[in-house]
């Protein structure tokens, strides 16, 4: 628990669970107010709560990243009830894996929807913001993945490894305005997204982990809350990999 968030409002999408739950409960613990959206609005109310009891402002918004008009219409709300935004969380993800052979069309662009154009919808509203201010930072969660690939998601491998050629684009388009856009590529965090995974598959993803563990959605959540915070304050078009040392 820190103060490096203070006075700052941050967004975090996909905040109902996993480690959108644990970015948002990071930042509230390093003080920030927060706007929390998810497509599962209903399921906010948990995070909320928590944050709630930390001292913070919360507000909860039902916003689907990958429709222009529900997410115009809550970043218009935050944008109204907080009147500014310092930090922005784009953690939204899903997958729906299988080989090449067998995916459909609707898997890949259900996946490519949510993860990239996502956060290209999220962070173009945002960012307008952000610029005005003169002031932001935003954090992309992407994957290991989105740099080593993985046999059974060719969708969601290149919607993560096209969230990380954005991020640094983003950095070099939003750099002059003092916003600045970072990555953090996860590798195998204990969630309800990898709990459906088959345990062969797990079995092989820890062969592949140094530290010998799966990570915790708290591990990410620390280091995405180092690059929302001014500690931050010159990177920029970064990813740091929290993965227990599986890349890099
Ligand atoms: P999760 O499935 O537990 O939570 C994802 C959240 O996003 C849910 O609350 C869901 O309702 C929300 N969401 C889904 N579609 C949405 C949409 N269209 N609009 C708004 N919200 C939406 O997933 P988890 O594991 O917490 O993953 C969070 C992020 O971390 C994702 O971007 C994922 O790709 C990434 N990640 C996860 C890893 C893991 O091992 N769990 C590893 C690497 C990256």
């Amino acid at each position: 628990m820190t103060n490096l968030l203070e006075n700052k409002v941050a967004l975090v999408t996909g905040a109902a669970r996993g480690i959108g739950q644990a970015i948002a409960l990071q930042l509230a613990a390093d003080g920030a107010d927060l706007a929390l959206g998810d497509v599962q609005a209903e399921w906010l109310a948990e995070t909320a709560e928590k944050a709630r009891a930390l001292g913070r402002r919360v507000e909860c918004y039902a916003m689907n990243v990958a429709d222009g008009a529900s997410v115009g219409e809550a970043v218009a709300k935050i944008a109204a009830d907080f009147g500014k935004m310092d930090v922005l969380v784009n953690n939204a993800g899903i997958t729906r894996d299988t080989l090449l052979i067998r995916m459909s069309e609707e898997d890949w662009d259900q996946v490519l929807d949510v993860n990239l154009k996502g956060a290209f919808l999220v962070t173009k509203a945002v960012a307008r913001f952000m610029m005005k201010q003169r002031t932001g930072s935003i954090v992309n969660i992407a994957s290991v993945v989105g740099v080593m690939g993985n046999a059974g998601q060719v969708n969601y491998s290149a919607s993560k490894g096209g969230l990380l050629a954005m991020t640094r684009t983003l950095a070099k388009e939003l750099g002059s305005r003092n916003v600045r856009v970072n990555a953090v590529a996860p590798g195998y965090i204990n969630t309800a997204m990898t709990k459906q995974l088959p345990e062969a598959v797990k079995e092989v993803m820890l062969r592949n982990v140094p530290l010998g563990r799966p990570g915790e959605p708290e591990d990410v959540a620390k280091a995405v809350a180092f690059l929302a915070s001014d500690n931050a304050a010159y990177i920029s078009g970064q990813t740091l990999p929290v993965c227990g040392g599986m890349i890099w």
